[in-house]
């Protein structure tokens, strides 16, 4: 710890807490790591297993494209499951999953092995091949975590597309991937409803042609649609000769693809984010076990969803790499009541807890009582992610849900960064609101527009100037767009969209997006998707939206909407414009406030200027007005 006295509120941790910890001095490592970072991740690689070493921790003879121990050979699910199941965590549980109807399951690392090789077994008798992609649709439910691993141990690339996401933008993800394959639920529990994913996807199928088989995983048991020929009922494959449990690894070089994950850029559609094996592997396990601290005997709950980067990384690939017992829940906090969570956190002896702070707020509104009712001594760490947390909500997760003694990880991260980039670690004096310093072997920094560091307190872009090893490693099918996006506004500096200000004691403090991409609840959103909804209904001739500050969900979708000649404006008009962006992208999409207007701020060659629109909501000074056509 500094020695320094810091400014502002200051939050330390307890001794408890750092002498558990795995990283007790963490100025230490990170100038340790910061002298030579390439170092620093050679030893963290070294605690996993490879086939076959590195010939060179980083190859940056072709940048931006950075290539991470390279020529070595692995496999990340080898390091999931088959490097555990040959030590005393054979029998370990890996997963405790409890379904919103009160089902539940859990499995050894062992069953997880078993299943997931059986599940691979199924996916090659479908045609599956290395390199293949797979779209995987699914609620929070363990056959995802299953679909996953079983695709990347036979070297597939999957596309897992959120569940809350609904016709369009699961056409649009196939079709971008040209997945042969979909795996979906017949359906999801959420909230005591179902959701029909089955129905949603045959949708969107009819709209997407690359798909030759649909595996369906009975989930709900409701009827649902099979197509002969093309639709499989998971169950069934899952009995016969062909699922043997014996499915030998496909050996990966460093650099095959992992995955592909669809978000939302700065423009247009959304873009599929690529990660490979190696690195990725590596940024996750060390990530995870320094940050939230993983030891054997913990108890570990990521309650975001496996359909997000935060569930790739740290519900699937991160806990598994550790070896550690994670817990998965379906369905929705407050279901039957508010203390859902609470109660889980009491009857499994979570340890580890990671949300995001909208659920916090959102709990936090029904009062500490529903908390109180429950013990939750056995929590040691917690975690928020997705957007800043605020300090009201930081406050309140610290004294009611952490008794005042569980540190708060704030960690800042993206789709792209793969892993925590910005975060405290348990030893770390925390300051609520701030992610605290970038995480060991990682150098950021907060620039002007002309590319010159501002000074403290000042408000500039957020960039990361140190390749590390889960960083994203192109846009898939689309290498030209990831240069543009994230390598041309500053030279060999990765932009993040993000603006921040660093305090003077050198602490981080996240502003916000620059760029299009509303954070919603969390989610990540592009104005484009949201737009081109409306647009795509029959009434309405032009759309911009824009994210506008709410209690809860942090930002709430505000849209402008130009109708066609001779559409009658109604209140009807507007609750079906809300229903069809449901359908089309997905509920969390749902705009707070739709207005119709006559006209829309765009610039002389035509494009929407969302940030007048914007100013003017919040009565703020538009700025810059010069490039307004009229
Ligand atoms: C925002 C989610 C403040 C940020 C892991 C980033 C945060 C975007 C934080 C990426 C945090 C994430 N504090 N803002 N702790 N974590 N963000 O790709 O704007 O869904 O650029 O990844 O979320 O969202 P994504």
């Amino acid at each position: 710890m500094s020695e320094k006295r810091l400014s502002g509120e200051v939050f330390y941790p307890s001794e408890d807490v750092i002498s558990k910890a795995h990283v007790k001095n963490w100025e230490k490592l990170n100038k340790e790591a910061s002298e030579n970072y390439e170092k620093f991740w050679e030893e963290r690689a070294d605690e996993l297993h490879w086939f076959k070493k590195w010939d060179e921790v980083i190859d940056d003879s072709d940048k931006p494209f950075y290539k991470w121990y390279k020529n070595a050979k692995t496999n990340i699910v080898y390091n999931c499951l088959d490097a555990h199941n040959q030590t005393h965590r054979r029998n370990k549980l890996a997963l405790i999953w409890e379904g919103e109807n009160g089902e539940f399951k859990t499995m050894s690392y062992f069953a997880l092995h078993r299943e997931t090789c059986k599940f691979a077994n199924v996916l090659k008798s479908l045609g599956v091949k290395k390199g293949d992609r797979v779209t995987i649709y699914m609620g929070r439910v363990p056959e995802i975590v299953m679909a996953m691993l079983a695709c990347a141990r036979i070297g597939a690339i999957h596309s897992v597309v959120y569940g809350g996401f609904s016709v369009e933008s699961l056409h649009e993800r196939i079709e971008d991937s040209q997945s042969k394959v979909l795996i979906v639920a017949d359906g999801a529990y959420q909230r005591g409803k179902i959701v029909p994913l089955k129905a949603i996807a045959d949708e969107a199928l009819q709209r997407a042609a690359t798909v030759e088989h649909v595996l369906v995983v009975k989930r709900t048991g409701e009827p649902v649609n099979m197509e002969t020929g093309r639709d499989l009922w998971y169950h069934e494959l899952m009995n016969l000769p062909i699922a043997s449990q014996k499915c030998e690894v496909e050996v990966m070089d460093s650099e095959d693809p992992l995955f592909i994950l669809y978000t939302s850029g700065t423009t247009g559609k959304p873009k599929a984010i690529l990660h490979t094996h190696g690195g990725y592997m590596v940024g996750t396990y060390t990530s995870l076990k320094y940050v939230f601290d993983i030891h054997e005997e913990d108890r570990y709950w990521c309650a975001a969803d496996p359909g997000w980067i935060t569930g790739h990384s740290y519900i699937v690939y991160g806990p598994l790499l550790n070896g550690t017992t994670s817990f998965m829940y379906e369905g929705a906090p407050n279901f039957p009541y508010p203390n859902r969570w609470w109660s889980m956190i009491e009857r499994y002896g979570i340890n580890l807890f990671y949300t995001a702070p909208t659920a916090i707020r959102g709990l936090m509104r029904w009062g500490n009582a529903w908390v109180n009712r429950h013990d939750l001594s056995s929590l040691r760490i917690l975690g928020s992610v997705g957007e800043p947390i605020n300090p009201e909500a930081w406050k309140w997760y610290n004294d009611v849900v952490g008794g005042g003694k569980c540190p708060i990880m704030d960690t800042w991260w993206q789709t792209e960064t793969g892993m925590f980039m910005i975060t405290p670690m348990p030893s770390v004096p925390l300051k609520p609101g701030s992610g605290t310093k970038p995480f060991p072997g990682i150098e950021m920094d907060i620039l002007d527009e002309e590319g010159t560091p501002v000074g403290p307190n000042e408000e500039g872009y957020l960039v990361i100037k140190t390749p590390w090893p889960s960083m994203i490693r192109t846009i898939y099918n689309d290498p030209d767009r990831y240069v543009e996006q994230y390598w041309s506004k500053y030279d060999g500096v990765y932009l993040t969209g993000d603006s921040a200000r660093r305090d003077e004691d050198g602490y981080f403090w996240i502003i916000g997006r620059v760029d299009d991409v509303i954070k919603v609840s969390g989610y990540r959103l592009g104005t484009a998707e949201i737009e081109s909804a409306l647009v795509s209904h029959p009434a309405v001739a032009e759309a911009a939206a824009i994210g506008l500050p709410h209690d809860v969900k942090g930002n709430a979708i505000h849209t402008h909407v130009i109708l066609r000649v001779g559409v009658v404006p109604s209140d009807e008009l507007k609750e079906d414009l809300r229903k069809h962006i449901a359908h089309e992208v997905g509920p969390i999409a749902k705009p707070e406030k739709i207005e119709f207007v006559d006209s829309l701020p765009k610039t002389r060659s035509g494009k929407i200027m969302r940030r007048v629109l914007k100013a003017k909501a919040l009565g703020l000074d538009p700025g810059n007005l010069s490039t307004l056509e009229d």
